[in-house]
């Protein structure tokens, strides 16, 4: 969702800046702009659509600015409403990520104190707001601190300030972090954005103001206006690499790269877990919470913690926590997936989680994130930079981890690195070109089919669900995935001649029923795919089958490839953009 982007120093602004937004792409954005100052004025430059390889940069030279890029939720996605916002005077401007959710009470109120608005936007209001601060005699800086406090929501603001040269920022919810190099200053709403300038990070927290002037930064604590000392704090970032490599997309590097990130999930000791099992082991509830592919990566550990170490773990998607609440006591742990770490609807389960007690175990991907700094204790996932917005390997590393920690928990922690190893290593040999273009071609057949059904059961059942998420967010095709138990009771109906069905097969204890569904759709006409272990490749209900890697307890991994693999074959088939895929953001930061 929105980017923001700051930088005073020695260089060119507006190149850095321009850089650091092409970086913050993955996040989605529909429009963007850039602000400098050029001698005694703000310059801004902005559009809709995406931001051009290259800004007419001779026109725009200075070494302080800021940059956004809007992903619409209040007002059109218009030039006007692209952000940044100039105050009236033109002495300041403000981008703001995040949403004012009493933005229409503040503007009726502003409005009949006779400002007038341009926009629709909320972050107008803000605007106005310190303006209002501002006519009433009081300085930018507190101006700015007293109409922050006024908004409600999970919001950040960034302002250029032509007259003292200097650009301010606060934080609360929305995601921001300091970059730091000698004589210049970074801020981005991830690290992503600059880490090919920096690898020294400062993270910000939120309720503090930023304030950075002439290549040095202060902090404050804009409830009693501290000074606070963070400089001592500065940290360096993990590896982050961006570059797509021999790969046509990110989505395909990544997906190839599970073969490793699996292994790096799960390098953590004993050791390293044992604070972790120490507080599962004494737990009177279990929770598991993500959203999205994180909220199927928390059903999926849920699954292992129940079936692999007898322990009564729930599931909870991050937006449906209402009737958990009450249930929720210092006696649980609740254990969090987040890629990004900044996912409102995560953050804000777990707030209120915190609030009643719980102990907070979070597995993230994002260095740096807010969930690691509320989290009682964090593993970070160690994928590498996940660049498309559809996630792949960071579900896989997750939900390794959730194994790992279940065979922790009986005493089966050697037992769970040879099992991951001999996955990882069969990976390798499973990236084949042959393989791809076998997927490839079995995906082209689908490219004129609008609805497909995806089964599972047991171990399979939330890849079904995943599987058919994966599928939809980039193909736009509607994959609908199902537990293979459901069909009778409903999902049948739908199935007409030529409709095509995934059936996903292990060599398990569900086997035979998966069987006798697949017979089911395919005597009611359905186009049959199978997914699963090689044993069923010459079975007689399936019209095509795809074999997966080889692995004895690890099959949702293995088998949510080919699923990552259909998904990625079938949108380059209908010339989909597959990295950026229409109306999806990365980082999900409002709610
Ligand atoms: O950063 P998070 O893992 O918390 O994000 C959660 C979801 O928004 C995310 O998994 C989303 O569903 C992706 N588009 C999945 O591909």
């Amino acid at each position: 969702m929105c980017g923001i982007f700051g930088y005073i120093g020695q260089d060119s602004a507006p190149s850095i800046i321009h850089k650091g937004l092409k970086r913050l792409e993955y996040r989605g954005y529909d429009s963007w702009g850039i602000s400098i100052i050029d001698k005694d004025k703000i310059r801004t430059i902005k559009d809709v659509g995406h931001l051009p390889e290259e800004i007419a940069q001779k026109k725009l030279f200075s070494t302080i600015g800021i940059g956004h890029t809007r992903w619409a939720t209040h007002g059109g996605i218009t030039v006007t409403n692209a952000h940044p916002h100039f105050s009236k005077d033109r002495s300041f401007v403000i981008a703001q990520n995040g949403i004012v959710e009493n933005y229409l009470e503040l503007k009726e109120e502003l409005e009949s104190k006779e400002y007038e608005f341009e926009t629709n936007v909320d972050t107008e209001v803000i605007v106005k707001l310190v303006e209002e601060g501002i006519k009433k005699g009081i300085n930018l800086r507190n101006s700015l601190i007293s109409a922050f406090k006024q908004l409600e929501g999970r919001n950040t603001v960034i302002v250029l300030d032509l007259k003292d040269k200097r650009i301010l920022a606060i934080r609360n919810g929305s995601p921001l972090i300091l970059g730091i190099k000698k004589d210049e200053i970074f801020l981005a709403s991830d690290p992503l954005a600059f880490n090919q300038f920096t690898t020294e990070i400062v993270e910000v927290n939120n309720g503090e103001l930023i304030e950075i002037e002439k290549g040095k930064f202060k902090i404050f604590d804009i409830d009693n206006n501290k000074y606070i000392d963070r400089e001592s704090k500065i940290e360096k970032l993990l590896d982050i690499d961006i570059d797509k490599g021999k790969y046509a997309h990110y989505m395909l590097k990544e997906i190839v790269q599970q073969q490793h990130t699996i292994l790096k999930a799960t390098e953590y000791t004993e050791k390293e877990l044992k604070p972790l099992i120490k507080q599962l082991n004494n737990a009177e509830n279990i929770y598991t919470i993500g959203a999205g592919t994180a909220g199927f990566s928390a059903d999926q550990i849920a699954y292992y913690l129940r079936k692999i170490s007898k322990k009564s773990a729930i599931s909870i998607k991050s937006y449906e926590t209402e009737s958990y609440l009450d249930l929720i006591t210092s006696k649980d742990v609740v254990i969090v997936l987040s890629q990004s770490g900044e996912t409102a609807d995560t953050l804000e389960a777990i707030e209120l989680f915190k609030e009643k007690g719980a102990y907070i175990a979070s597995v993230i991907n994002m260095p740096g994130s807010t969930l690691s700094r509320i989290s009682d204790i964090f593993f970070m996932s160690k994928a590498g930079s996940e660049i498309c917005v559809a996630s792949t390997k960071v579900f896989t590393s997750q939900i390794s981890f959730g194994y790992l920690i279940s065979k922790t928990l009986i005493g089966e922690f050697n037992e769970a690195k040879k099992e991951l190893s001999s996955l990882s290593s069969n990976l390798e040999s499973y990236f084949t070109k042959e393989r791809f273009k076998d997927i490839e071609n079995i995906a082209n057949k689908l490219v004129n089919k609008e609805h497909f059904f995806i089964l599972g059961k047991g171990q399979n059942f939330h890849i079904a669900q995943e599987g058919a998420l994966k599928i939809k967010e980039i193909s736009y095709k509607h994959f609908e995935g199902f537990a293979a138990g459901e069909l009778k009771h409903g999902v049948i109906a739908l199935i007409e001649k030529g409709s095509p069905v995934i059936s996903i097969i292990s060599n398990d204890m569900n086997r035979k029923d998966m069987i006798s569904a697949t017979y089911e759709v395919k005597a009611r006409g359905a186009l049959t795919i199978g997914i699963g272990d090689m044993d069923f490749e010459n079975e007689k209900c399936f019209d095509y089958f795809i074999d997966v890697a080889k692995t004895e307890e690890l099959k949702a991994i293995s088998n949510v490839i080919p699923f990552q693999l259909i998904s990625y074959f079938l949108a380059k088939a209908l010339g989909n953009n597959i990295d950026k895929p229409r109306n999806l953001a990365k980082s999900v930061t409002v709610k």
